[in-house]
């Protein structure tokens, strides 16, 4: 728990309301207004949450300013430097990093889970062809619900740990049969032999004989998903935390968070950034298109540019950046025209007054799709990746928000500014 400091009052109406302040372990004070409304009868106005902290959490802790982003303490650097995504998914789920027997523990148990229902398969028949795959996950997720309604104990922690393994190892099936139900291909079968993110590429492609797992790209897959694996109170997290309050079953609330994920302000920004690329298609209409950017009458924005928090370089930009590079060289180095175009508008936009003085920075989904796209993925499934990492932060998020003892439902109140009290007026009258 954070430590109370009672140092901060509120005057309203000749009166002083002294309001508590929370601690952090690290990061700015708190201040904590939950009684607010029984002792004043006032609310607070914070449309998008942006100076609104919704819960306590111990899991990931993001300085915006700073550009800094650490899981439980450790930054994002170094565990992308030395981690894997399986060993990620650990610590956050578990506080600690792993021992070699209880990370071969965890990938056992979530090994066990890499299965579908026949029920959930058949599913796919009936999306249309030109089904989005963010859609299909968002209904396949929640179908799962179908099957592990009372058999899911939210309670109990161990009902909610079962829960935890068996959505970290159906995610995985699930972006598979999607991307294989787009492709009309087999999905490939799990193979002991190979790592987490290996295993992976073998699912999305091994049901093509010929398909070979290039290491380079399986450790490009794994950073990209050690870098997606969770981001504090971002919209989708927020979404499974307050679709979870009511004690709903965990996988519709996971499915929520699907559905905010799926939006191009959030994790649908990956696909709507190389859709980007496209438009602009050539170094010479960069210009061009900053300027729409910087238009208020005009819709362009630059996607994978600005952040609701970062008002720095995200640091999870700069890796992706680098390893762009790895990928793109085991590609034969062969310029990747959207690569050269992506760092040109970087160079550009970095340097423009309106991005500098608004604080834009590239985020984490304006590299992404690059590497994505060299992997073979089809620009529609980027965000069924993002979901495929963040899965663990959702997950986690939840079982730490289940396991709280004073859990309230969510319950978000309004600034009301519609019709004063009035009479009803007979049709006859009207
Ligand atoms: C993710 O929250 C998370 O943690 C999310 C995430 C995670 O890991 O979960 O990090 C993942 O969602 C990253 C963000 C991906 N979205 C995009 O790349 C979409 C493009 N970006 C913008 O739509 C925008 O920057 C947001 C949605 C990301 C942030 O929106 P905000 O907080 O409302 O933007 P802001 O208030 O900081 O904007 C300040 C100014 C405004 O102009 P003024 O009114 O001051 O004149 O900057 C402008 C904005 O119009 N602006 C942009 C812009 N982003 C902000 N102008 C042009 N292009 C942009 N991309």
């Amino acid at each position: 728990m954070s430590k109370e400091k009672k140092n901060i009052s509120l005057l309203y109406n000749g009166d002083q309301v002294d309001l508590g302040l929370k601690e952090p372990s690290i990061g700015p004070d708190v201040v904590d207004i939950k009684n607010l409304n029984s002792a004043t009868g006032l609310y607070t106005y914070d449309p998008s949450y942006r100076s609104t902290a919704s819960c306590e959490s111990h899991v990931t802790y993001v300085d915006g300013k700073a550009g800094v982003l650490s899981y439980r303490g450790y930054p994002i650097e170094q565990l992308a430097q030395e981690s894997t995504y399986l060993e990620v998914a650990y610590l956050l789920y578990n506080e600690e990093l792993p021992t070699t027997d209880q990370l071969d523990a965890f990938r056992l148990r979530v090994k066990q889970n890499m299965v579908l229902e026949e029920s959930v398969i058949k599913l796919f028949a009936a999306f249309p062809e030109s089904a989005h795959p963010m859609s299909m996950l968002i209904t396949s997720m929640a179908s799962l619900s179908s099957i592990y309604h009372n058999k899911v104990d939210i309670k109990d922690p161990q009902g909610r740990e079962e829960f935890f393994f068996q959505v970290l190892g159906k995610m995985p099936m699930l972006a598979a049969t999607i991307l294989n139900h787009t492709n009309k291909k087999a999905v490939g079968s799990y193979d002991e032999s190979l790592n987490y993110s290996a295993n992976i590429l073998n699912l999305f492609f091994g049901g093509n004989p010929s398909y070979e797992i290039n290491p380079v790209f399986s450790k490009a897959l794994d950073l990209l998903l050690i870098l997606h694996a969770d981001h504090e109170q971002n919209c989708s997290t927020s979404s499974v935390r307050l679709t979870g309050s009511s004690g709903t079953n965990p996988y519709a609330a996971m499915s929520a968070g699907a559905a905010a994920l799926w939006g191009p302000l959030h994790g649908g920004a990956n696909e709507a950034v190389v859709k980007m690329f496209d438009q602009i298609d050539s170094k010479e209409r960069i210009k061009h298109f900053i300027e729409k950017a910087k238009d208020k009458n005009d819709p362009f924005k630059l996607m994978g540019f600005g952040h609701g928090v970062y008002k720095n370089y995200d640091p999870r930009a700069a890796i992706i950046r680098e390893s762009c590079h790895q990928v793109l060289d085991e590609l034969g180095g062969k310029n990747n025209s959207k690569f050269e175009l992506a760092l040109a508008l970087e160079k550009i936009a970095l340097n423009d007054k309106y991005f500098i003085d608004r604080n834009l920075y590239p985020n984490v989904d304006f590299y992404s799709g690059i590497i994505y796209q060299a992997l073979g993925l089809p620009k529609e499934m980027f965000t069924v990746m993002f979901a495929l990492a963040r899965i663990v932060g959702w997950a986690t998020h939840w079982c730490e928000m289940m396991a709280n003892p004073n859990l309230r439902i969510g319950r978000p109140r309004q600034l009301y500014l519609g019709p004063k009290p009035r009479s009803y007026i007979p049709l006859d009258q009207r």
